[in-house]
């Protein structure tokens, strides 16, 4: 099959869901909107409903959504949705989806239900003949819970759907400020010449988020910071920062690149990381009163490649921190030589921020002109910094499976790596820390950070000073 032959229809399991809810169907209408959706989509889920209560609930999940209703996308995807129900452990459900595909082809089986289904809803789609060779499958995250669990999970798969017709959705590959990583560094030749180690003191992510886990309780309890986005989405950001130039505008070429850098990371060891978990989980519904689940994690990785080697990676990420901001800090080292009176603590940094804005920014030190005597400061050059006006994640997953296009899908390789590198520091093999709300998490996440310590993102029309600044500043 080649992988552009467009889907000639959309199966989408767990249709009924909250992911549909919140997601999945303002993503349909989008797709609608844009000419993307032309094909049947068939809803299953195992409630029985009629296509009218369906009809009702896409109609509430709309009216509920950031974009509200369209009565005339909303009326064509009406059109275009049917419905079969069933529990997914019986072949009677897969039938009636067989009907509702009234001999489609070509098939995208989206999986969005809990992951401990997919290998039963795999065979199924086999066994009912909807595996055929132009079919392809969707699956959420999370992909597993360990490396062995994420193996299992892909031999599940792979029994049915050959890995070239497999997509692993990890929606910040959709996010279109994580895909401006790769513009800025590939599209423009100055970076590369000094995007190593000869020039780069360290890279540091950080995802904050200033909320705590809410209703999730039940699900965040058994998966914790690390599982929940450090080792799928922020190290998909990290792969797409770090990696080599890949050659040729081919996806395989950059997939390969991807699994590379991955490779080249060594597996984490206690001392490398620091959980810590804010005051007042454990009251939370749906989670352990003695549970010692991180919802803050922070970790410093190692390299060992020619471009990396040495080079200090630190990662962090939390719930109820200060803000809700994503941001990674690329710190070149200093000049060698104190030239100046008055020099910075820090190296020029470049900074990408993914949320709130998109915004990336190098900064240079320059002479402050207001004052007579040799004095320092930042002035940021920034290239982009705009309001996140981005195209939601999932209309651009699903219409990229849709066309059949892998690259904003995460592959076997990089998921399996990333397991690797974090499966030695799973659950307890770590403390967990207490942390207050509000604040960057336990003070022993200090210690990961080379000085002057974290910088956290910045956000505009605040104090633009980052506190690691600050802290350096205080100790001159
Ligand atoms: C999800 C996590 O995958 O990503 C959530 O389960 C997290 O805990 C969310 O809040 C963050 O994604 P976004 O797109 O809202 O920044």
């Amino acid at each position: 099959m080649s992988q552009s032959e467009h889907g000639d229809a959309l199966v989408i399991f767990g249709m009924t869901g909250d992911l549909a809810f919140k997601q999945i169907i303002p993503a349909l209408q989008r797709m609608v909107q844009a000419g993307d959706l032309d094909v049947p989509v068939v809803g299953v889920a195992r409630e029985h409903w009629t296509r009218e209560r369906l009809n009702t609930r896409m109609r509430e999940s709309l009216e509920a959504s950031n974009d509200g209703l369209d009565p005339e996308a909303f009326g064509k995807l009406c059109e275009l949705v049917r419905y079969a129900w069933g529990t997914y452990d019986e072949s009677r459900t897969y039938s009636s989806l067989s009907d509702a595909l009234e001999g489609a082809k070509r098939p995208v089986h989206y999986l969005a239900i809990p992951p401990t289904l997919f290998a039963t809803v795999v065979d199924h789609i086999g066994n009912a003949g909807l595996a055929g060779e132009g079919a392809r499958v969707v699956v959420e995250k999370p992909f597993g819970r360990d490396l062995a669990s994420a193996q299992a999970l892909n031999y599940a798969l792979h029994r049915v759907f050959p890995e070239e017709r497999c997509f692993r959705i990890d929606h910040f590959l959709g996010k279109s400020p994580v895909e401006n990583i790769l513009f800025f560094r590939f599209a423009n030749a100055f970076l590369e010449p000094i995007w190593n180690r000869d020039h780069v003191r360290q890279i540091q992510i950080t995802m904050a988020e200033d909320f705590d886990v809410a209703n999730r309780g039940s699900f965040y309890d058994g998966v914790g910071a690390i599982r929940d986005v450090i080792e799928n989405h922020l190290f998909q950001v990290l792969t797409l920062l770090a990696m080599d130039p890949f050659s040729g505008n081919h996806g395989d070429a950059m997939r390969a690149e991807k699994a590379r850098f991955l490779r080249s990371v060594r597996e984490l060891r206690p001392q490398d990381v620091v959980r810590g978990q804010y005051a007042g989980y454990r009251a939370t519904d749906g989670v352990d009163p003695k549970s010692t689940v991180e919802t803050f994690a922070a970790m410093r990785l190692h390299a060992d490649s020619w471009r990396w080697a040495d080079v200090p990676i630190i990662i962090r990420a939390g719930k109820c921190m200060p803000m809700k901001a994503t941001e990674i800090c690329v710190e070149l080292k200093k000049p060698p030589e104190k030239l100046f009176p008055k020099q910075h603590a820090h190296g020029n940094r470049i900074r990408f921020q993914i949320n709130p804005e998109v915004a990336l920014g190098i900064e240079v030190q320059t002479r402050r002109g207001d004052v007579e005597e040799f004095d320092v400061q930042d002035i940021e050059l920034m290239a982009l910094q705009e309001q996140a006006h981005e195209i939601p994640p999932y209309q651009r997953l699903l219409s990229a499976a849709l066309r059949g296009e892998h690259d904003l899908f995460a592959t076997q390789d990089t998921i399996e790596e990333a397991w690797r590198i974090v499966d030695p520091i799973l659950g307890d093999a770590t403390p967990i820390h207490g942390y207050e709300q509000g604040t960057w998490g336990p003070d022993e996440a200090d210690r990961l950070a080379p000085a002057p310590g974290w910088f956290a993102p910045r956000l505009r029309g605040k104090d633009n000073s980052h506190p690691a600044d600050r802290k350096a500043e205080a100790a001159a």
